[in-house]
Formats: C-alpha cells, sequence, structure tokens
C-alpha cells in the first residue's frame, strides 16, 4: 500500500481529524487560516493530539504543490500547557490554486483538505 493510499479525509464538521482551512485576500497577500477540531474537538493531551499540520499550495496550472509551511505542536500537558493545533500563514502571490492541509495525529494518522483560491 501506498502512503498517499492512508491519507484520510471526511467532512471536516463531523470528523474531528479533517484540517478546516479559512481563506482571505488582505493587501495583495492570502491569509491562510489551518486547525484541527474547529466545530468536533480533538483531544489535547500526551497520549492523544495532533503532531503537525503542513500547508502547500499548488497553483493553477502548475504540475506540484508548493510547501507554504510545516507546522509542529510540542506541548501536550508539560506544566499543564498544550499547543493549539491551528497555524496561520500569509503567502504574496496573485495567482489562484488550490490550498491543501495535511494533519498527522499520532493515534489516527494522516488527514488531508483543500480549499481554492
Ligand atoms: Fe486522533
Amino acid at each position: 500500500m501506498k502512503l498517499t493510499e492512508t491519507i484520510q479525509t471526511a467532512d471536516w464538521k463531523a470528523e474531528k481529524h479533517v484540517p478546516v482551512i479559512h481563506i482571505a485576500k488582505e493587501d495583495g497577500l492570502v491569509h491562510i487560516k489551518a486547525n484541527v477540531g474547529e466545530e468536533v474537538a480533538h483531544p489535547n493531551t500526551f497520549e492523544h493530539h495532533i503532531a503537525w499540520i503542513k500547508v502547500f499550495f499548488k497553483p493553477e496550472g502548475a504540475k506540484f504543490p508548493i510547501e507554504v509551511g510545516s507546522y509542529e505542536f510540542k506541548a501536550h500537558g508539560e506544566e499543564e500547557i498544550f499547543t493549539q493545533p491551528c497555524v496561520e500563514a500569509r503567502v504574496k502571490t496573485d495567482k489562484g490554486g488550490e490550498v491543501y492541509a495535511l494533519s498527522y495525529c499520532n493515534i489516527h494518522g494522516l488527514w488531508e483538505n483543500s480549499a481554492e483560491i
């Protein structure tokens, strides 16, 4: 089985692992927000948490996606500190295309979502 075949997706309103993507354009920048658990909270404990989110952008007509950023969440209960699985990125582009977010739960694996610019 290929790794890509293990990537799961679903309706983020019902499935707590799916990254939710919000896009806004402002002053020539594309603001991208990606977070997990917006509608249905995902656990955030040492034993069960979202470990990272990666964001990609594939401009229209491009062959491959470009990695926008990679965000690791490292605090899972130390001294009662919990990093929330939420990231914001700003991209300077006037191109349209597809934004992808990929998240990783340490128990339930890889989850993806996408949104159009
Ligand atoms: Fe999970």
